[in-house]
């Protein structure tokens, strides 16, 4: 027999042969295994937010529980409730101020906004998405933020998922793209306003962060 045979729990690994940046549309690009080298040190800061600003499931103004547990970190952090959508600078759950954005979060999303064509990207929001198996996000924009020219920065943690990107209206037919544990998503410029989801959460295990998918995304909301 040639060749290795990969273990279960070594699958994740194998398939990655390294970073590699991979343009979807003008404004988007999506790099795969941008954030691997970081996993460890994102992983730990995430910790130290959700201590201190812990997931939730929040309720649409439509009345509908989300699937998806957030919480944020940041000047700004997203929520929603029967009132609407917006940022807000306090925890509405504590209210206190957002916990501050890690240093290993804000640096990850420069950098990784600098490789995909937008330099001097300074979120002061980042969402955080917890996604348990069966969890999933509708088809959405991202037009709570007040500058349009900033991008949108996406890293993805843990299981992988099927992410929509679609176009300017709802109905245009989204293209899939699988996003792995590491990968960077970046959106903007004739981008920043597409329509994107993502697809129900298969179950699986992850070696570093079993049953789920991390989403980080940030923005700048202010
Ligand atoms: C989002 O659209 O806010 C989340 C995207 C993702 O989970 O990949
Ligand atoms: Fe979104």
């Amino acid at each position: 027999m040639q060749g290795k045979q990969p273990v279960a729990a070594d699958l994740f690994d194998t398939l990655f042969d390294g970073p590699r940046r991979e343009d979807i549309a003008p404004g988007a690009a999506l790099l795969h295994g941008f954030a691997r080298s970081q996993q460890h040190e994102l992983i730990t800061a995430i910790d130290a937010v959700v201590q201190r600003a812990p997931f939730r499931h929040m309720v649409t103004p439509g009345g509908h529980t989300m699937s998806v547990a957030m919480t944020s970190c940041g000047r700004a952090g997203w929520v929603t409730d029967r009132g609407g959508y917006r940022y807000a600078t306090h925890d509405p759950a504590n209210g206190q101020p957002w916990p501050e954005m890690p240093g290993v979060l804000r640096d990850l999303a420069h950098s990784a906004a600098t490789d995909a064509g937008f330099p001097n990207f300074a979120p002061d929001a980042c969402l955080i998405n917890r996604y348990t198996p069966g969890a999933k996000m509708a088809l959405h924009q991202d037009k709570d933020e007040r500058d349009f020219t900033a991008p949108i920065v996406s890293v993805s943690l843990g299981l992988p998922a099927i992410f929509q990107f679609g176009g300017m209206s709802r109905s245009d037919k989204p293209r899939r793209y699988e996003l792995r544990h590491g990968d960077v998503l970046v959106w903007g410029g004739p981008t920043r306003l597409v329509y994107h989801g993502v697809l129900t959460l298969k179950d699986g295990d992850h070696p570093l962060l079993g049953r789920q998918r991390l989403n980080l995304t940030f923005r700048k909301a202010l």
